[in-house]
């Protein structure tokens, strides 16, 4: 492996962001898996970043936050409009998920999902030396190898997808479904978060593209393209080790002391998406506290939420009925100090949310669609004293890794209601033995190791 190779990640997000507090003019680093994961290598290998700030300033000059390189790529407000929100976050998005919620389909948000991929690629090239590692992330950016191809054959270009590839049934509605699948092969290596994520890759670009090969390697003349999965995972020591600290586990018991040290506390920590299940989620609980088969002295459920892309009208409507739910929840169930569902709609900082984890009885991770899923993973990772049950939806990709958790199918509301019951109830050498087994997994399996197998794939 030619480890000495510059990395230079593209990414729509930056690694940083505008620092909170009065001025608002320095830039810290982005909280997040995929920043945890990807700073230190591009540190280490001497690489950069090109990514979008997140706000439509105008111009922002290029920096270096923490000896790493930074080059903004900047957006105009109808961008932001047409590239993110739009094609992004109303076309891309959902089609992705099973189509949980309907693609729309725009021809000035597809034109500007072109030129701003266009733009990213420029970005890229200028910022890349002869021979260095290009990786581009996301969906956000499927034209970029295609792009930065053309604009420097000289270069290895990897491609990794955070969320689902879907099946032919879904993708060929695409209007620019090939536009999109050359994109994608101008890559090295098209990384996906499972192996049916990448066949699905493979099928359909033999079939729209006409290309020889087989699922994990794809011929474009005498090119050979690498198809293959990478399921990505977190930092599993930088879980543990707040989980380890003192502070940490007495947070987590005063978290307990509060909620009623008595109860069973139930956690669930997403974004707020529709992917996310949280409104099925929480219709299941409210199903038990209906039938009697849990009640509110015995137990009590902590929906973390975090706000999330809120000008698209899905996600409003998301939380309006997020909120509907928990507030008919509450009044019909809960009674003075015993609160059946507590609802927190904001970020918790890495410490708190680790105390959070520690604190758990059961996490239920019950998306109906998810690449991976990193809360699942951290949830293991914060549990050293091998504690709490793993509830998880069979539609994360981390389903596929994280076998000793109890399975379910987030749209069975008496099959999560049995499960969940199971959970509540399970011996504790059970749930230890599973705990075990689920922690060893993330831990040999964590994101640094994921970096590396697929820098070595693309080098
Ligand atoms: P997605 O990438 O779709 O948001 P993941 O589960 O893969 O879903 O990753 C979510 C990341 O965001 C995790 O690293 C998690 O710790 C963080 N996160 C999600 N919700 C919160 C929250 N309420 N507070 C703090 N961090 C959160
Ligand atoms: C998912 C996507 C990421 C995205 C993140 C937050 O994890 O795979 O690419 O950055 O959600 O969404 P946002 O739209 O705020 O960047």
């Amino acid at each position: 492996m030619r480890g000495d190779r510059r990395v230079i990640v593209v990414a729509n997000r930056l690694p940083v962001m505008r620092a909170r507090g009065e001025s608002r003019t320095g830039w810290e680093v982005s909280p997040g898996g995929l920043v945890t994961a990807l700073l230190p290598i591009v540190q280490s290998r001497r690489g950069a970043w090109v990514g979008w700030s997140g706000s439509a300033e105008r111009s922002i000059r290029a920096f270096s936050h923490e000896g790493v390189p930074i080059r903004p790529v900047t957006m105009t407000d109808a961008e932001i409009r047409d590239y993110y929100h739009g094609f992004s976050n109303r076309t891309l998005w959902p089609l992705y998920h099973d189509a949980i919620r309907t693609p729309e389909f725009q021809r000035h948000w597809w034109r500007a999902y072109v030129e701003v991929n266009r733009r990213f690629a420029r970005a890229a090239a200028s910022t890349a030396r002869a021979h260095d590692l290009v990786w581009v992330q996301d969906f956000h950016l499927q034209l970029v190898p295609g792009m930065l191809r053309e604009l420097r054959p000289d270069l290895r270009i990897g491609f990794f997808l955070h969320i689902p590839f879907p099946p032919e049934e879904l993708f060929a509605w695409l209007p620019w479904r090939v536009e999109v699948l050359r994109g994608l092969i101008g890559a090295d290596v098209v990384g996906f978060q499972t192996f049916s994520d990448a066949q699905n890759f493979s099928r359909l670009a033999r079939r729209f593209l006409d290309l020889d090969g087989t699922d994990t390697e794809l011929s474009i003349g005498r090119r050979k393209v690498r198809v293959g999965s990478f399921p990505i995972s977190i930092d599993f020591q930088g879980f543990e080790s707040i989980a380890e600290r003192p502070e940490t586990i007495e947070r987590a018991r005063e978290i307990r002391r509060r909620l009623g040290a008595s109860r069973k506390m139930i956690l669930s920590v997403d974004r707020l998406d529709y992917t996310k299940g949280i409104d099925l989620r929480l219709k299941s609980y409210e199903m038990m506290l209906d039938r009697g088969e849990i009640d509110v002295n015995r137990c009590v459920m902590v929906q973390v939420a975090v706000p999330s892309r809120e000008s698209v009208p899905d996600y409003a409507d998301m939380r309006t009925l997020v909120e509907q739910t928990v507030g008919r929840v509450n009044g019909e169930h809960s009674s003075p100090g015993r609160v059946a569902v507590h609802y927190f709609r904001r970020a918790l900082g890495r410490e708190e949310l680790v105390a959070y984890y520690r604190a758990a009885d059961v996490m239920m991770v019950t998306p109906l669609r998810d690449g991976m899923n990193l809360i699942a993973k951290e949830f293991c990772a914060s549990r050293p004293d091998l504690g709490g049950v793993l509830l998880l939806s069979e539609f994360a990709g981390a389903a596929r890794q994280l076998r000793r958790a109890l399975l379910v199918n987030p749209r069975d509301h008496d099959g999560t209601a049995q499960s969940l019951r199971e959970a509540l109830t399970m011996p504790r050498d059970d749930a230890r033995q599973r705990m075990a087994v689920l922690r060893m997994m993330v831990r040999r399996h964590d994101v640094h190791e994921w970096a590396r197998e697929y820098l070595e794939a693309l080098a």
